[in-house]
Formats: structure tokens, C-alpha cells, sequence
């Protein structure tokens, strides 16, 4: 939609969104955007069919209730930062994977960053082959496509940034102190919040990296989960948080850490939210399963184990399990 005229029924959600909580009245709108109130009301009402709940007031006006949490370009753009205001975010009611999705804009060729959003993945993709179980309007599913100048083996410092941005972006809209499980996953009281899932597109000829699909899955509201997981997964429930205003965040966070990657600060606050240090592990290695005790995670991202023969081993990749409190 980007260059064409935007349609009514976008301005107006824009002024929904940007007021939340407020009432704006029809006429006040109508004048800011140079329409008639009918022209409004009908817009209004087109939202309305589109799923937005909009309380309307005869005294006060027109807004968007509370609880009204439906993704859309507008929401999210509104709270990028300024530099970041012009990224081209597509939205999806239903895909299969909005990593899936986002590889098809690399291989067309988009040349710009991106951002794939979408209410359901009806294929999620987690690490490992595993599924990303991604119901309706109930979490946020992601993927942002970046074309850095980055050496093959500087992308790792991706996931762990992606780590650190949505540790920031849900500490700065809520309550929760999440942690990170390395490599990749975010939990919160010990069961999974969020899994990230890193693809590089590479250029094999140059062995660098021509773009980079960053995907972030993350449970906002989600009822009830498979059996399967319904003891280890758990999700946000935060009643005041939106979803577009969180993905807005952990956008600019990231774009932000991306744009200086030289600057491992970002590392320091990986460390402090570690839910691994210090703790016995399970690392695989040749197919075998191997006990440790996680002890600090290197300048790379790399997580340092001290075996239990006395000898210590750097993790850069693969799973690792951690005995939580929660198990038995
Ligand atoms: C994991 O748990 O191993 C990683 C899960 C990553 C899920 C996100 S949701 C958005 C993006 N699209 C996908 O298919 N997967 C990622």
C-alpha cells in the first residue's frame, strides 16, 4: 500500500491508535482529515467490521476499547522510532510461517528491511524441525528481514541480539522479568515465553550473508495450550499490553543493537538474564547426551560448561536442557 493514497478507513485507525484510551469526537476528525462526519461515521463502522471494537459516545466520540488488541500496519508504525517510521511492515491474517514468507521477499529480491507480521502461522517453525504452535490473535508471530554486511560467522550474535531486544521491549511495556535459555528461547517463571528462529540467506561464492530473517514467536494470550506443552509453555497475559505496540518495540531494540553489532554491551544483559548460569545442564554433542554446569557465556555468545570430568567445553550452537523448578 506504501505510495498509494491510504484510504480513509486507515487515517482514522491511525487516530484511534494514537489516542488509546481517549475519546476523539467524529467532528474533530473529520476536520483534521478533511472529511464529513458521515464520511467518518462510515469508516467507523467499516473498522468495526473489520474487527476493531470501538466504543462510540455521542458526547465524547469515537475509541478504541482496551481490550481491543487487533494487529494492523498503522498501530505498529506509530510507535517505531523516527528513523525507523518507514519500514515497510506487511501484515498477514493467516500464513504458514512469517519466516516462510519473509525467505520468499528475500529470494524476489527485496532489497530493504522488512517486517512480516501476521494474527496466524498455521505452520509456526521452531529449532530443530520443531513446530511453533501459533494460534489466532493470541501472541505475536514475526520476522524481520535485515541485509547487513556480516561475516558468516557474525550472525550468531543475531539470535542472541534478538534475545536481548524482546528482554527489553517486554521489561519496558510490563511487569515480567523473562530470562534467556540459551541459546534462543525466553522464559518467564521458568516455562517458554518465546523462541527465536535465525535464517541467513548466504552468498556461498562470497561466504558472507546476504540477508537475515530474524523470526520471534511470542505467547501474549494464549488459552490453552497442546497437551504436548500446556506444563512448559506458558505466555505474557499482560491485560494493558498490545501487540502491536510490542512488536514496535522489539523492533526499534533490535534495529537499534543491529545498527551498532560492534557494540557487545548487548552481551552484558544477555549474561544477566541468563536462566543457565550456574546451572546443571544437558548439552548433546555426536549424539550423546553430556552433564555440565553452565558457567559463563563468552564475548561470542558462547556458552562455557564445566564437564563432569573437570574438563570445560565451549557451546556455539545446539540444544541444551536445564533442570527448572517447575519439573519433577
Ligand atoms: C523455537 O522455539 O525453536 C523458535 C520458534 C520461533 C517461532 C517464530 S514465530 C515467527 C517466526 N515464524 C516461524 O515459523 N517461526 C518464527
Amino acid at each position: 500500500m506504501r505510495g498509494e493514497k491510504m484510504p480513509l478507513k486507515s487515517d482514522i485507525l491511525k487516530e484511534l491508535e494514537t489516542n488509546r484510551g481517549i475519546a476523539v469526537s467524529g467532528e474533530s476528525i473529520a476536520k483534521k482529515l478533511g472529511v464529513s462526519r458521515n464520511a467518518v461515521w462510515k469508516a467507523i463502522n467499516q473498522l468495526k467490521k473489520d474487527g476493531y471494537e470501538i466504543l462510540s459516545s455521542t458526547k465524547r466520540g469515537y475509541r478504541l476499547a482496551d481490550s481491543c488488541d487487533l494487529l494492523s500496519v498503522e498501530g505498529i508504525s506509530l510507535h517505531l522510532l523516527d528513523k525507523y517510521k518507514s519500514l515497510a511492515v506487511f501484515l498477514h491474517r493467516e500464513v504458514d510461517s512469517t519466516n516462510n514468507e519473509a525467505k520468499k521477499m528475500v529470494a524476489s529480491g527485496i532489497s530493504d528491511n522488512a517486517l512480516v507480521i501476521s494474527e496466524k502461522q498455521t505452520a509456526g517453525r521452531g529449532r530443530q524441525g520443531r513446530a511453533f504452535y501459533s494460534p489466532e490473535k493470541t501472541g505475536v508471530y514475526m520476522s524481520l528481514v535485515i541485509h547487513p554486511t556480516l561475516n558468516i560467522n557474525d550472525s550468531v550474535f543475531i539470535t542472541t541480539a534478538a534475545c536481548v531486544a524482546t528482554v527489553r521491549a517486554i521489561e519496558a511495556l510490563t511487569d515480567a522479568k523473562p530470562q534467556i535459555k540459551w541459546v534462543n528461547d525466553i522464559y518467564l517463571d521458568n516455562k517458554k515465553l518465546c523462541g527465536i528462529l535465525t535464517e541467513a540467506v548466504t552468498d556461498f561464492e562470497t561466504n558472507s550473508v546476504q540477508s537475515i530473517v530474524i523470526g520471534i514467536g511470542i505467547n501474549i494470550r494464549t488459552a490453552n495450550f497442546p497437551k504436548e506443552i500446556d506444563t512448559i509453555a506458558t505466555s505474557l497475559n499482560d491485560s494493558k499490553l498490545t501487540r502491536n505496540r510490542l512488536i514496535a518495540e522489539i523492533t526499534n531494540e533490535l534495529l537499534n543493537i543491529i545498527e551498532n553489532i560492534n557494540d557487545k554491551g548487548y552481551l552484558q544483559e544477555y549474561r544477566e538474564h541468563s536462566l543457565v548460569l550456574g546451572k546443571e545442564i544437558i548439552y548433546y554433542k555426536n549424539n550423546k547426551a553430556h552433564k555440565a554446569k553452565a558457567t559463563s557465556i563468552d564475548k561470542f555468545g558462547g556458552l562455557e560448561v564445566l564437564n563432569e570430568n573437570g574438563t570445560t567445553e565451549v557451546l556455539r550452537s545446539g540444544e541444551i536442557s536445564v533442570r527448572l523448578n517447575n519439573e519433577a
